[in-house]
């Protein structure tokens, strides 16, 4: 449905700056209207128009939506599958229609933070693998996990593969004991999302992640509050503290 907006607010909308960049970049004529270089970033426009234009590329206006959801385990991180439950089926059907998609993928075992949105080129800066944008897991492993595990991960370890990973933040939580085996509760911090990367990441070591679920995305965490497999939109601040995060990482 088409609405009346402002300029600046379909730009910013877009992902194209603040509210105040996008000033500057009116002043500094970067923003054209049918063609010409426009002077008041109060301009109205219709937000079906195909005629505006930020640095020359064509914009076009298309609602955005973000969800935070907290997955559970047994549904797949993908947007269809014939044979699969997928994360997009726990959304409601009027979710669904704007057409969202997940940030990357968890495996099916994996539960925790996975965000879902339309907004492709902002998922495109989440995944670049020259952004490194920091994601941090928490887990449970089957043995002791230790300073010189943790020694490892910073130095960076050998996957099965031969990759070598960047370094890596682990914390160790605590240790329990089920049936006179020791297992670990701890957080790992990784830059980057190589395949199964956390349990290859333990099985370098010998050990066996039994549990797992991402905690943290770049600037977003997971609301705790959300049980396993509900959503949420996501804040004015939270989209602002990722699209910031990307203009940081640029
Ligand atoms: N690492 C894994 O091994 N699995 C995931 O789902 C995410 C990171």
């Amino acid at each position: 449905m088409s609405k009346k907006i402002r300029i600046d607010k379909l730009l910013a909308h877009m992902g194209l700056g603040t509210r105040s960049e996008i000033k500057r970049a009116v002043k500094l004529g970067k923003v054209t209207f049918a063609g010409k270089v426009i002077k008041d970033s109060g301009l109205i426009v219709d937000s079906e128009t195909t005629e505006v234009a930020f640095e020359g590329t064509p914009v076009v206006y298309q609602e955005l939506v973000y969800f935070m959801l907290n997955k559970p385990q047994g549904v797949i991180s993908a947007t269809e599958d014939g044979r699969e439950r997928t994360v997009i089926d726990l959304l409601e059907p009027q979710d669904r229609l704007r057409e969202p998609f997940p940030v990357g993928r968890l495996d099916k075992d994996t539960v925790g933070l996975l965000l879902l949105t339309n907004d492709g080129q902002l998922a495109h800066e989440l995944l670049s693998p020259r952004k490194h944008v920091a994601k941090t897991y928490e887990a449970i492993v089957q043995g002791k996990v230790g300073e010189d595990d943790k020694q490892s991960f910073a130095a960076g370890v050998a996957l099965d593969d031969g990759y070598m990973t960047m370094p890596a933040v682990l914390e160790i939580r605590e240790y329990e004991m089920r049936e006179n085996e020791v297992f670990s509760s701890i957080a790992l911090t990784i830059m980057e999302g190589k395949f199964h990367q956390v349990k290859r990441m333990f099985e370098a070591v010998d050990k066996t992640v039994v549990y797992l679920k991402r905690a943290a995305m770049g600037p977003l965490k997971l609301d705790e509050s959300l049980p396993e497999g509900a959503y949420r939109e996501l804040t004015n601040e939270e989209i602002e503290l990722l699209r910031s995060h990307k203009r940081a990482a640029q």
